[in-house]
C-alpha cells in the first residue's frame, strides 16, 4: 500500500490518472426501509421494471470501462452471486424452445469468468467498513465504488462523467447533487471551494451535518472514485455517525493530500432505497419504455 507520505512525489507522477478498471458494489446493508420484503430478499435485487437494481449498476460501471467487480456480500445476499452466474437449465429451456428474444435478456447479467469477485462482511458495521473489506482486490488500483440503490436516468452514465473528471485532475472524484438544507443531516456534505459551476474542489466533508452547521447543501450520491490510500485511513475503523465506520471520514482525511473533486453530474437520481424514490424510478423508467409507456401513462391519469 502507498503510504501517505509517498503521496506529493506520486501524484506527480503517472500513477495520478492509473486507468480505472475496478469497481466495488456494496451490498452487504440490511435494508431495513423496504421490511418485510428484505427479510428474505436483498435490497439490490429489487427490480425497477424488470431488472434489479444490482444490474442498473453493473450497467453503468461497464460503460465506464470496468472490468473487473467487487461484490461486498452478507448473510442471505447470496442471490446475488446466482444472479451473475450461468443459469444453464433456464437458458437451455430458452434455446431449446427458440425464446431467443428473452435469451438475450439474460445477456447482461453474464459476467466474464474471473471477472466477478465477491467478499463477504460479515456484520453491516457501515459503508466504510464495507469498502475497507475490497482491501485485498483493490491493492494499489484506483477503484469506482457504485451503491445500487442510487440509480441515475439520462443520457451519459454518471460514472463514465466521474472518468472524465478523473482523467484531468486525477486524485478522488465524487458525484454530487444540491439538496434541500433541511436534509443535510441524512447525506455526506461538501465544503466547497473552487467551483466552476460543473466541477467543484472539495475543500472538506462531513457526515450528516446538521442544517445549522452544515457547510453548504452539496452532497455526495452513490458514485465515487477513489485512490487507494483511502485504506489506510479505513483500516482505523474508527465510528462516527450512527456508530458506523463511515466512508466520509476516512474520505475527508486525504484531502490536501491529492486532487479531492465534486462533479454535478447531468441527470436524474433515484434513491431507491427509500420508497418513494424506489417507486419514482419504476414510474421514470417505464413511461420510458415502448412495451410499456403508453400504458402506464394510461393508468397514471387514472389515478391522479
Ligand atoms: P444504506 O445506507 O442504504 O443502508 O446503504 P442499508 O442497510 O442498505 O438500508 P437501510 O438504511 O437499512 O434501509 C447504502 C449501500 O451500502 C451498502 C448497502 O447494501 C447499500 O448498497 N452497505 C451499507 C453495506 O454494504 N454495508 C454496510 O454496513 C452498510
Amino acid at each position: 500500500m502507498i503510504t501517505t507520505s509517498n503521496d506529493a512525489r506520486i501524484y506527480r507522477g503517472s500513477v495520478l490518472k492509473k486507468p480505472l478498471r475496478k469497481a466495488v458494489l456494496p451490498v452487504a446493508g440490511l435494508g431495513t426501509r423496504f421490511l418485510p420484503a428484505t427479510k428474505a430478499m436483498p435490497k439490490e435485487m429489487l427490480p425497477v421494471v424488470d431488472r434489479p437494481l444490482v444490474q442498473y449498476a453493473i450497467d453503468e460501471a461497464r460503460e465506464a470501462g470496468i472490468d473487473q467487480f467487487c461484490l461486498i456480500t452478507g448473510r442471505g445476499k447470496d442471490s446475488l452471486i446466482d444472479y451473475f452466474d450461468v443459469a444453464f437449465e433456464l437458458e437451455t429451456t430458452l434455446r431449446e424452445r427458440n425464446k431467443l428474444a428473452l435469451l438475450e435478456t439474460l445477456e447482461p447479467s453474464s459476467i466474464e469468468a474471473g471477472s466477478l469477485a465477491a467478499v463477504r462482511q460479515q456484520e453491516p458495521l457501515g459503508l466504510g467498513h464495507a469498502i475497507w473489506c475490497a482491501r485485498s482486490f483493490i491493492g494499489d488500483d484506483p477503484f469506482a465504488i457504485l451503491l445500487p440503490d442510487d440509480i441515475i436516468k439520462g443520457g451519459r452514465g454518471c460514472l463514465s462523467q466521474l472518468v472524465d473528471v478523473y482523467n484531468e485532475t486525477g486524485g478522488n472524484v465524487v458525484a454530487v447533487t444540491e439538496v434541500p438544507r433541511d436534509y443535510t443531516n441524512r447525506y455526506g456534505i461538501l465544503d466547497v471551494g473552487q467551483d466552476d459551476g460543473r466541477t467543484v474542489e472539495v475543500k472538506g466533508l462531513v457526515e450528516k451535518p446538521d442544517p445549522s452547521v452544515a457547510p453548504s447543501n452539496l452532497s455526495i450520491i452513490g458514485r465515487y472514485i477513489l485512490r487507494p490510500e483511502i485504506m489506510t485511513h479505513l483500516s482505523k475503523l474508527e465510528r462516527g455517525a450512527g456508530g458506523e465506520v463511515q466512508l466520509t471520514d476516512a474520505m475527508a482525511k486525504l484531502i490536501g493530500d491529492m486532487p479531492f473533486h465534486g462533479l454535478r453530474y447531468e441527470g436524474t437520481r433515484y434513491d431507491c432505497g427509500d420508497k418513494a424514490g424506489f417507486l419514482e424510478a419504476q414510474i421514470a423508467f417505464a413511461i420510458d419504455r415502448p412495451d410499456l409507456g403508453p400504458a402506464v401513462k394510461a393508468f397514471l391519469r387514472k389515478y391522479i
